[in-house]
């Protein structure tokens, strides 16, 4: 399907999403919120996809949602709108994992984009900020919460008041992403990753993600209890006994998503 705001490619069980709004720093449209929640939605669809990959151009991964389609909206159009809810409900929802590929600015609304994904990996140009308070707003899907959790409350008020830009060392040190590579290698290194986890029998994966996504969710108590039955319930499937049974014959396992 062909899209106005984004590129989608899929390769080798990888779907690559690109943001392509290169006029304005790839700004969070209406529409490209919507495209993108489309093409991860059709992603989940596709049995051939194992994977998911969001990136950006080098010089933005994602300059924030727009603030020219924003500016001469009303309370009533947002609000009464739910400006932004479904789709970024919509992406929720996704099973597979998604990585996102960071260069250049992650801000406003494109850094809480990236921190919707699984994982970040990012460049060494990235920066990261919720430059919103400059707006007169504040971060609106996911930028006082996730970021938080990620970083803590110490740096996520200071991110959150001050609206300064965090560099991608200190992103790393604090949490919010989990590589840094050089710019040239950062699509060789989400690539790579994402190739990791699609050899990787899909349910696992997809019970991963569910259960690391349940520890922001519940008490440590009900999570160790979710973890501690879903890996009882991998014993009832075929994967498990071909990655047990590879490894005692010393050979690669050959997972079918059963
Ligand atoms: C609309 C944007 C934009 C944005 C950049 N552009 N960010 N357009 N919405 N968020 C446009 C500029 O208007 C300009 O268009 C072009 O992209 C290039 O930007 P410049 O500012 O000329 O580039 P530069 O000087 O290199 O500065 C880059 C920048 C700066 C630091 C990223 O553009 C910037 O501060 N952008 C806004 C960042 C921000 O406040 N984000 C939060 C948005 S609110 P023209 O036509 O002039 O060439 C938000 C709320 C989230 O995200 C809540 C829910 C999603």
């Amino acid at each position: 399907m062909a899209y106005e705001t984004i590129i989608v490619e899929i390769e080798d069980h990888i779907a690559l999403m690109k943001l392509n709004r290169p006029e304005a720093m790839n700004a969070l449209s209406e529409t490209l919120l919507s495209e993108l929640a489309q093409a991860l939605t059709e992603a989940q669809k596709n049995d051939k996809v194992r994977c998911i990959v969001i990136t950006g151009s080098d010089k933005a991964f994602a300059a924030g949602a727009d603030i020219k389609m924003m500016s001469e909206k009303s309370f009533a159009d947002v609000f009464a709108g739910d400006l932004f809810t479904p789709e970024t409900e919509q992406i929720m929802r996704v099973r597979k994992p998604i990585i996102a590929a960071v260069s250049g600015y992650a801000l406003g609304g494109g850094c809480e984009l990236a921190m919707m994904c699984d994982f970040i990996i990012c460049s060494d140009t990235a920066k990261f900020g919720q430059p919103e308070i400059n707006l007169g707003v504040v971060a609106g899907i996911g930028g006082t919460q996730r970021l938080t959790r990620l970083v803590g409350k110490s740096k996520a008020m200071d991110m959150n008041l001050t609206g300064r830009f965090m560099e991608a060392e200190e992103a790393e040190r604090s949490g919010l992403v989990s590589r840094v590579v050089p710019a040239k290698k950062l699509m060789e290194e989400a690539m790579s990753a994402a190739e990791k986890i699609a050899e990787k029998s899909m349910i696992t994966t997809m019970v991963v993600k569910e259960a690391v996504n349940r520890s922001y969710e519940t008490t440590l108590r009900e999570g160790l209890l979710f973890e501690r039955r879903v890996f009882h319930s991998l014993f009832a499937t075929d994967d498990q006994k071909e990655g047990m049974n590879a490894f005692l014959e010393k050979r690669s396992a050959q997972f079918r998503d059963r």
